[in-house]
């Protein structure tokens, strides 16, 4: 047996204004779970209030957050310290939160169907998709939810689950759609905390897309993104000279040659903010790099993929491939979170795929001066989740600015297609990601992302900026620091 001291929030909204946090000791087993030491807290107060059934993982009703995740508390070892606190929906009392207006948003089966039973196919692709234990952990971290009336990934997923079942006779795909299939942002969230990693998002949210975009359904805004990008190669109007057309196709470093990376330009950074890429592409002659970029690139594909218009995915896709297999590039670098993550996770690449920031980590780079600011950093979701990239953009800016404060991780509503088709929800997350940078008390915002950072730079008055855009600001400033000694 051991001792251990945690924290559990207790609410009882019918007598009290806002939560308070109780700490317990008690005495639980060698690799006891969190449910075990609510029991043994339960045993000395029996007025804390939680759920669970099966105690196996099973029947999803133990789900609390465990120092700010979601966690089953079956499953989850408890830690001493740890902080146990509801999910983040309405609380009916303590630990136990109000799930029926979220399990009352799921669909049910309507018999009637195709008189026979599903083919192995079927039975196949529907399996991943039944898993869901409705323990809402998806639901009450969905960013989507917080501003719109979504009814939440894991009512998405089961109405793929039934569009993809032949006894099912509901009109599934309309029925998504006016559910608010496209207020997704795709940010991830919902399966990082997903016990079973049913990965709603592409396997759910992205094949209802497909489906309605054959159907006709694809909203407006995103058939004309589709559109440009089958007549230009491109998923943005250029504004001005296009960064390929300012660049060579090999850019030396100053010095030694440390490495020699291939740079995928993507869309933003092409026509739109072709600046923050030169940013970037000095910084990496100052630290060695020398960067090959071939001009015959065109968009990822990720506004595609992500708005279910994949019919001439493929296209692009060898076009890519291509581009970089023909000059024997093993490394490619993105300085974009999208297109960083779709090269890693929607290709099937002969070269690996790494973030300009990871490139920059796993080299080393000289040291800018400090800048004298206070920055906090925008962790895009398809940086953050889509490619596991959370130190590497912090470890750099710490480097450049005299300090650092975090502002907790939030989406802030570009992605998935969202600022395209769902402006308003668009504008309500941005708005709330504005209000917590200006609270953290840093006066820059700095990101990795050029999406998040246009959408950003509209809802804050802070200055937002591209991290390499800073590193070169800092390395600006060692010369004019050195110039000036001499
Ligand atoms: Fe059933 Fe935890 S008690 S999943």
């Amino acid at each position: 047996m051991k001792s251990i001291t945690f924290t559990i929030a207790r609410f009882d909204p019918e007598s009290e204004k806002e939560p308070h946090f109780e700490e317990y000791s008690v005495e639980v087993h060698e690799g006891a779970r969190v449910l075990h030491a609510l029991h043994a807290v339960h045993a000395q107060d029996p007025s804390l209030a939680y759920r669970w059934c099966c105690g196996s993982g099973q029947c999803g009703s133990c789900a609390v957050r465990v120092d700010g995740e979601p966690a089953l508390a079956c499953l989850t070892e408890a830690r001493d310290g740890m902080v146990v606190a509801p999910l983040d929906l309405p609380v009916v009392k303590d630990l136990e939160v109000d799930l029926a207006p979220y399990l009352g948003r799921l669909p049910s089966i309507v018999p009637g169907g195709c008189a026979g039973f599903p083919t192995k196919e079927e039975i196949n692709a529907i399996k991943p998709l039944r898993e869901c234990i409705e323990c809402m952990s998806c639901v009450s971290v969905c960013p989507a939810l917080k501003v719109t009336d979504f009814a939440g990934p894991t009512a998405m997923r089961q109405e793929l689950r039934l569009a993809l079942d032949p006894r099912d006779a509901g009109d599934r795909i309309p029925e998504a759609v006016e559910k608010g299939l496209f207020c997704c942002t795709s940010c991830q969230k919902c399966w990082k905390v997903c016990p079973k990693e049913i990965k709603i998002p592409g396997k759910a949210i992205e094949k209802l897309r497909e489906i309605a975009n054959r159907q006709g359904l694809t909203l407006p805004r995103h058939a004309e993104v589709a559109e440009l990008v089958r007549q230009t190669g491109r998923s943005v109007t250029r504004t001005k000279e296009t960064l390929l057309e300012q660049v060579p196709q090999v850019i030396e470093p100053y010095g030694e040659v440390r490495a020699t990376v291939g740079f995928f330009v993507g869309c933003m950074y092409n026509g739109r903010l072709p600046e923050t890429a030169l940013d970037m592409l000095e910084v990496m002659r100052r630290n060695g790099i020398r960067v090959v970029i071939p001009h015959e690139q065109v968009c990822c594909g990720s506004p595609l993929i992500r708005t279910g218009q994949t019919t001439f995915l493929d296209h692009l896709k060898r076009r890519n491939i291509e581009a970089f297999r023909t000059r024997d590039i093993d490394t490619v670098m993105t300085m974009c979170a999208g297109c960083g993550s779709t090269l890693k996770h929607d290709y099937k690449t002969p070269f690996r795929v790494m973030d300009a920031t990871e490139v920059l980590t796993e080299y080393g780079i000289a040291d800018p001066a400090k800048l004298h600011l206070t920055a906090t950093y925008h962790d895009p979701c398809h940086l953050l989740r889509g490619q596991d990239v959370r130190d590497q953009p912090r470890e750099l800016l710490k480097k450049v600015v005299e300090r650092f404060v975090e502002t907790p991780n939030q989406c802030c509503g570009s992605g998935g297609g969202v600022r395209a088709g769902m402006p308003e929800e668009a504008a309500a997350l941005g708005k709330m990601r504005g209000e917590a940078f200006e609270k953290s008390g840093a006066d820059i915002v700095v990101s990795c992302c050029p999406f998040c950072e246009f959408h950003i730079s509209e809802n804050t008055k802070l200055p937002v900026k591209d991290l390499m855009t800073l590193l070169r600001e800092g390395y600006e400033e060692k010369d004019r620091k050195e110039q000036k000694k001499a």
